[in-house]
Formats: C-alpha cells, sequence, structure tokens
C-alpha cells in the first residue's frame, strides 16, 4: 500500500515445529545450515506483523507485542530491515510492530513465525516482488527456523550444495491437508527457564565441540529420506518412532557440548518416559516426542489416541498445560 510516500504492508506467519532439526550452520554469514530439515506448520497461533516504511523516520522504531523492543531483540530487526533496504535500494527507516496471538512463554518458537511475518510484510511494504522460495532465502537472515514457517503443512528447509547458498530454501512438501489425522499435543511444563544462549550460537557451539555431531550429520540424510517418506505413507508407525530417534540425536549433541546444553526440566524428562511406556504398554507407536531448544514438549499422536494420550500426559506433576494443534497454512499479506 503507498501512502503519500509511505509503504505499508501487514503480514501474518505460523510458528512450526521441526520434525528433523536445523542445528549447525555451515556457513553463518549467508545462514546456511549443515543439514536439511523438516517441519510441520502449525494452525491456530500466529505472528502479526506491520512494517511502514517512511523517509520522515530517523530511526527505525520496533514494537514486539505493544512494547517498545530494545537490546538484542531489536537489533536483529534492524539488522534484518538493513538487508531488506539493501534489496530493494532504500535508506528509509521503518516503523514496525508485530504481536503473537499465543503467550510468548508457551515455548511456541516466536522467533520463527515473527522473522517469517516480517521477511514478508517488509518486502510487501517496499513493492519488491517476493516468490515464496525467495522468501524463504530472506526470512533464514532473522531466523534459521523462519524459512519453513513461510509455507504451510509440512515443509522443508533443504540445506543445497552450493557455496553461494542459491540452493538453500525452503519448500512445501505436503500441503496442510495432506494429513488431517495427525494431531501435535503441546504440553507446556511449568518452570521452563529462559535460554541462556541464543539458538544461533548454542549451534554453534555444538558444532565446534560435540564429539558426536559428525555422526548425527552422517546419519541425518537417511533419516530425513525415511521421514519424508513416513509423512508421504501417513504412516505414524514409522513417523513416530523417527521423530523419537531424531529428537534423541539432537538432544545428545546438545548435552554433549562443552558447557553442556540441557533444555529440559525434570518434568519434560518424565514426560519423554511416559511416552515410551505408553507406546511398550500398547505394543505399538501409538506417540511419538519432540522438542526445541526449550522445554516444552510436542507429542504427536493420532486423533483416535489424542484424547487418552492428553490426558494422560497431563497428569505428569509440573504441566501446566496442554494445547491441540495441527498442520495449518503458511505465512501470507493480510489486505
Ligand atoms: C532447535 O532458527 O529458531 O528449533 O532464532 O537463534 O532461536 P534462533 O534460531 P532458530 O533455531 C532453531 C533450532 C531448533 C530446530 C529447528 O527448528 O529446526
Amino acid at each position: 500500500m503507498t501512502r503519500g510516500g509511505r509503504r505499508e504492508a501487514t503480514y501474518e506467519a505460523p510458528p512450526n515445529i521441526a520434525l528433523v532439526k536445523y542445528w549447525g550452520l555451515r556457513d553463518r554469514a549467508l545462514a546456511i545450515p549443515f543439514n536439511s530439515s523438516i517441519s510441520v506448520t502449525l494452525d491456530r497461533f500466529r505472528s502479526r506483523t506491520t512494517v511502514r516504511f517512511a523517509s520522515e523516520l530517523a530511526h527505525d522504531l520496533v514494537e514486539l507485542n505493544g512494547a517498545p523492543a530494545t537490546g538484542g531483540p531489536r537489533e536483529s530487526v534492524v539488522r534484518f530491515l538493513d538487508r531488506v533496504r539493501e534489496l530493494a535500494g532504500t535508506t528509509d527507516r521503518a516503523e514496525v510492530r508485530s504481536e503473537n496471538n499465543f503467550p510468548t512463554a508457551s515455548g511456541l518458537a516466536s522467533s520463527a513465525s515473527g522473522f517469517a511475518a516480517l521477511a514478508g510484510a517488509s518486502t510487501a511494504a517496499l513493492g519488491l516482488r517476493m516468490s515464496g522460495r525467495k522468501l524463504s532465502q530472506l526470512a533464514r537472515f532473522g531466523s534459521g527456523s523462519a524459512s519453513r514457517s513461510v509455507f504451510g503443512g509440512f515443509v522443508e528447509w533443504q540445506a543445497g550444495h552450493r557455496p553461494d547458498g542459491r540452493d538453500c530454501f525452503a519448500r512445501p512438501l505436503f500441503g496442510p491437508d495432506h494429513w488431517p489425522a495427525l494431531v501435535d499435543v503441546v504440553l507446556i511444563v511449568a518452570g521452563a527457564p529462559v535460554k541462556a544462549v541464543r539458538s544461533e550460537d548454542a549451534m554453534q557451539s555444538t558444532v565446534a565441540t560435540s564429539p558426536n555431531y559428525a555422526r548425527r550429520l552422517v546419519e541425518l540424510p537417511g533419516r530425513i529420506r525415511r521421514v519424508r517418506a513416513a509423512i508421504r505413507d501417513q504412516a505414524a508407525v514409522r513417523l513416530f518412532p523417527l521423530l523419537m530417534e531424531e529428537c534423541d540425536s539432537f538432544r545428545e549433541v546438545c548435552e554433549t557440548t562443552q558447557p553442556s546444553l540441557d533444555y529440559l526440566t525434570t518434568t519434560s524428562r518424565a514426560l519423554l518416559g511416559e511416552v515410551r511406556a505408553i507406546n511398550r504398554e500398547a505394543g505399538r507407536p501409538v506417540a511419538g516426542y519432540t522438542h526445541d531448544a526449550g522445554a516444552h514438549l510436542h507429542v504427536f499422536t493420532l486423533e483416535r489416541d489424542a484424547a487418552t494420550v492428553r490426558r494422560r500426559l497431563a497428569k505428569t506433576p509440573g504441566v501446566e498445560r496442554t494445547l491441540l494443534l495441527h498442520a495449518g497454512p503458511g505465512a501470507h499479506l493480510v489486505e
């Protein structure tokens, strides 16, 4: 929208949960990861971001959830806007207002939804024509996981092979309606510590110090192929064990990082055990857990088992709240 030299646009973008994790950059300046990752874009939640560029502004103004952003969070937005300004050939400052319709403390990745929405709104405000692929390539400079929130449903962020990153982008694998029976039971855990080290820094310390990182990289291409095929075939009995295998591998390289990265609480660990027990007792994979760099758990199961799984897991001491999420649509312009 252009109004007398003021250019403004609003974008909405959802968070996503990684089924195969991105953890480590092969090129930090170009934000190119060592491995490809796969995620599900989640429904119900979103960041909504409005960007207005104006020549009369002396500085970028950034407001997050109704309060002025300062320090690190503001700087990362300004750095991102600088990149967009360079693309568009402008030096105009911007006013950014961003709101999440989910509690920031819920542990749902707000950097993924936030930067996907910022990428969409800032480029639209400047009239840049962006394909989904281009938008994902831009969003990853704000937060790697944001590259995947551009698309809905099941998404793969392919690492690519080129040194210049041109083949590094996210692409939709299957749409949000591909597997309606798949449910994500989110368990919000009490007393989850605030992240001491930003993921971007934490993952590079894993790359540098974990003795198991190289082995993880060797295992990943095969696991990615199997995860992709299990989703394609809607094969829960294959997907759930793979999810847990991947999550355990991610946790192992975090724990063997020096200094060790421990994102879980006693409650999170009890929940991992509870999911294993559910599967053992049923004699089949009823559910599969995963978590990101935080204490909250995402437990995937099928609609028919969702109520039972949710009820049982909610009884674990320290579980504050549970949410039922599904795959949802990707980022989009709000007219
Ligand atoms: C464990 O790309 O979200 O969630 O912006 O620094 O938090 P920061 O990095 P981000 O890191 C994602 C790491 C992960 C795995 C994943 O989402 O693939």
